[in-house]
Order: C-alpha cells, then structure tokens, then sequence
C-alpha cells in the first residue's frame, strides 16, 4: 500500500461552528493504481487531499485528527521541512488552472528547470537535458521553444501539459490531480487523460484522481471513493460502483449515466449538502435520500462491507436494518 488515509478529520472554524469539511475519512491507495474520488461541490474532496499533503492553509483549517500513511510513514506528523521535501518528489500535485499556477513574469522554461534542480538535485544544464526529455514525451514537438514562452501566450492545454511536466519533474511514486482538465476543451481534456494514463502504464505512479466527470473516472480509474458532505460515503473497485453503486447518493449520481464509456457529469439530485457547520443526527444525507428509515435520523451510519472489497456507509446493509 502506498497511501493510507486514516480517519482524516479537517475542520474550518465559523460562526455557526466548526465546519467539518473532511469527516473521518479513510481510503488506501495502492503503489501504480488509479483511485478517483468523485462527489458534488462542497462535499471535500479538495480538503481532503489538501489535508494529506498539508497544503491546507493552517489556520484557518485545523486538521483535527487521522494519519495520512505514505508507505508507512504518516505525513501528517512529519516536521515542516521533511514534508516540503517530500512534495514534488513523492508526492506531486496537478491542479485546474495552469495559469493561476505558473508565474506569468517568467518563462515557461525558466521555471521548469528550477523545478527540476529543486527535486532532482542536478546540475542546470542536466536539468536542460532532463526537461527537453520530458516535454518531448509529453508530446511537444519542440520543447526548447516552448521553454522560451510564457504562460499567457500559450493554450490552456500546453499550459496543463506544462504543469503536468511540473508535477512529473521529481519522478513522484503518487499523484494528485484535482479537476486537471475540467477547464480544457475536449482535445485538450483528451490528450492530458490520454497522457495520464501512459504515464501510469510506464512508471507505475499512482494517482489520486478528483473528478465530477464520469467518463473521466470509467477512463482512468482503478477504483473510485465517493463523498458526501466530508465523508468517503462508497468506496470500490470502478467497475462493480459505477455498474451497481450501493449507496443511494451513488446510485442518484450515477443514474443518468448511460453507460460506463459515455462523457457524463454528475446529476444533480434533489436538494442541497447539508451545512457542514450543523450537521444533522444521524446519516447526512438522509433529507435527500428515498430509501431513509427512522434509524437514519438519530445513528450516524457506520463504513459496511457491501461485497467484492467494497464498502459503503449505509443502513440498508447493515444486517439489523
Ligand atoms: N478556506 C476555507 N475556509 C472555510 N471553509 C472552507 C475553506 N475551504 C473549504 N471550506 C469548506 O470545506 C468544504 C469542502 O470544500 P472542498 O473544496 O474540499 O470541496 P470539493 O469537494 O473539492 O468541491 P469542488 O468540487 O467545488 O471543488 C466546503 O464546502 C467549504 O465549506
Ligand atoms: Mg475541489
């Protein structure tokens, strides 16, 4: 196992309350696999990742509890300066905007290969070597050029394609990508997963895949989390959940997706996300859920196993219901 997450509690202090924007939430990534986690706005999917890596702003976030293994060693207790190296070379990230995430006063170039001295500790002119290597197998034709540009004067793809260079530069064994195409057009969005998915193949780096995309995760994905309201509410391999999704958030997200292979985003389904400042006794989702029953309002559901390595946090399978 690569990365364990371990009851990750993330709160935001408010004047209603503490937010609690990650609710204990627990999943594993395995060393070369593909996890998605899927879930509407708001629900934590960014926290959560941020949380694990201590990105997170703190304050005003306060990581209240849980342990964030990365083979064995848990991030979220390692001094400051241990984690900031273990960024970029472990544990890389790609984010949605490209733009907001490259300097617009320096060169693409210049910034790439100080990436690169940072992680691999070469000298400029091998870090040269290394970044023209890699932005050719990123598939630019002719990297020393695009080197020389800035960001404003490139598309929103190159720009990602840049950032995914960015994130490769350190070789990490893990990365996380949140909404990486879900600013591009659809060549774009289709050449970065295509890319995603080789770079996979050949290195064996996990990802971490945060998407609202449905044909993004039947493309990528190995198994897939879904969260609601802070909590990884299902979690299993990406077949058997989108084929069958056991819990009734699942199933309303998945519904209108025709098929596994089809482009689709998430429904919305009736109703909003509960204010995560006054979350309600019991089941978080049970305002909106059609399968409720009295129990839900007062017993917080518990993680089940619902068959084939899967679990979901629901009282329709738990024995006693
Ligand atoms: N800086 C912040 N200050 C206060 N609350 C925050 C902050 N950032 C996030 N939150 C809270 O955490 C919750 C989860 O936010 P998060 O960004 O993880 O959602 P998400 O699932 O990534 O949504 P999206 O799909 O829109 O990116 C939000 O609903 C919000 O209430
Ligand atoms: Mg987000």
């Amino acid at each position: 196992m690569l990365l364990s997450l371990e009851d990750l509690t993330t709160v935001f202090p408010s004047a209603s309350g503490p937010v609690r924007a990650v609710n204990q939430v627990s999943f594993s990534i395995d060393r070369g696999e593909v996890l998605a986690v899927v879930g509407e706005s708001g629900s934590g999917k960014s926290v959560t990742a941020l949380s694990a890596t201590r990105l997170v702003p703190q304050p005003p976030a306060i990581i209240e509890s849980g342990r964030a293994l990365l083979d064995g060693e848990d991030m979220l207790a390692l001094p400051m300066r241990k984690m900031r190296r273990l960024l970029g070379r472990r544990v890389a990230m790609l984010f949605q905007n490209a733009f907001a995430a490259l300097h617009p006063l320096r060169s693409i170039g210049d910034q790439l290969l100080e990436t690169i001295v940072l992680h691999r500790e070469v000298s400029r002119s091998d870090a040269l070597r290394i970044g023209v290597d890699l932005l050719r197998s990123l598939g630019f034709v002719d990297p020393p050029a695009l080197m020389k540009r800035y960001s404003f004067d490139v598309s929103a793809g190159d720009a990602q394609r840049a950032m995914l260079a960015f994130a490769l530069a350190g070789e990490p064994d893990l990365l996380i990508a949140d909404e990486p195409t879900s600013l591009l057009d659809a060549v774009a969005q289709d050449e970065i997963l295509t890319l995603l998915k080789q770079i996979q193949a050949r290195t064996g780096m996990a990802i971490w895949l945060i998407t609202h995309d449905f044909g993004v995760v039947s493309r990528l994905a190995d198994r897939v989390v879904v969260m609601y309201g802070g909590r990884a509410v299902e979690s299993g391999p990406v077949d058997a959940l989108l084929g069958e999704p056991r819990h009734p958030y699942s199933r309303g997200l998945i519904a209108s997706v025709p098929d596994a292979n089809a482009r689709g985003r998430l429904r919305q389904i009736p109703g909003e996300i509960p204010d995560l400042a006054r979350l309600p006794a019991g089941c978080a989702f049970r305002a909106r859920c059609d399968r409720a029953q009295t129990r839900c309002g007062s017993d917080e559901p518990v993680a089940l196993p619902v068959g084939d390595g899967r679990t979901a946090r629901c009282w329709l399978y738990s024995d006693a219901a």
